[in-house]
């Protein structure tokens, strides 16, 4: 499902070039469930921008579901998330003037599905929002705001599903439920997982851990 090698992540600030992520290799089949943990500002987030294609990484090769992301066009790659991929993004990034239920159907409509605001409903109902539908996010909790980023991001029964701190804003209980429901997507779909988490029991949920620290992987469970 992923495959980099040697990946760099650099960019151009005021006080020069800062090297973000520097040679990553990380292979991971489909189905695995995966664990990024690692101190903040390690480059969590940038690898899941690159693996998203969000970002372009600036040197190394990467294929994500069988498409070469460095040599697709920005067009390419939206067509490429639409279908491959769903994203649990650490700021949620939810669109503000869209109520719950538009939100998380605006990846199925995207899509041209017919049924996106019936699923998209089932979704918001099984991460425990059936009552927040027509809320916007300025008028939810946090936690519900990540639930409903979840919601959108498992809808389209993505093969991949990146997830940003998906625990992050939840206490136990609720934290707990949504990691039954990415494991079940897991068990229902064969989704592949890469969930980045300071939580340790989302962590040890996931059979391989991997470990960044200072752009460089350091320890990788698989290895
Ligand atoms: N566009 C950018 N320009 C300059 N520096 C950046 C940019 N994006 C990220 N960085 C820096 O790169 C480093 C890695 O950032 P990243 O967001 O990937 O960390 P992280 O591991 O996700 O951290 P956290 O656990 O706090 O979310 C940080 O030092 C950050 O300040
Ligand atoms: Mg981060």
């Amino acid at each position: 499902m992923i495959q980099a090698l040697n990946l760099s992540f650099q960019v151009r600030a005021q006080a020069g070039e800062i090297n973000i992520l520097r040679g990553v290799d990380l292979a991971v089949g489909a189905g695995e469930a995966v664990g990024i943990v690692g101190p903040s500002g390690s480059g969590k987030t940038s690898l899941l921008m690159l693996l998203a294609g969000l970002d372009r990484p600036t040197g190394g090769t990467l294929s994500v579901a069988g498409h070469d992301l460095t040599r697709m066009n920005e067009d390419q790659l939206a067509v490429f998330r639409r279908d491959h991929v769903g994203i649990v993004f650490q700021a949620f990034h939810l669109v503000p003037t869209m109520t719950a239920l538009e939100n998380v159907a605006v990846p199925l409509e995207f899509a041209g599905r017919a049924d996106a605001f019936d699923r998209a409903e089932a979704a918001l109902r099984s991460v425990g929002l059936g009552h927040r539908l027509t809320h916007y996010p300025g008028q939810l909790s946090g936690g519900e705001q990540q639930r409903v980023a979840l919601a959108r991001a498992f809808v389209a029964e993505p093969k991949l599903l990146l997830a940003d701190e998906p625990t992050g804003n939840l206490d136990r209980g609720t934290g707990g439920h949504v990691m039954d429901l990415l494991f079940g997507l897991r068990e229902q779909f064969g989704t592949t997982l890469l969930l980045i988490t300071h939580d340790p029991l989302l962590a040890e949920r996931c059979e391989r851990q991997v470990r960044i620290e200072d752009g460089r992987i350091v320890s990788d469970g698989a290895r």
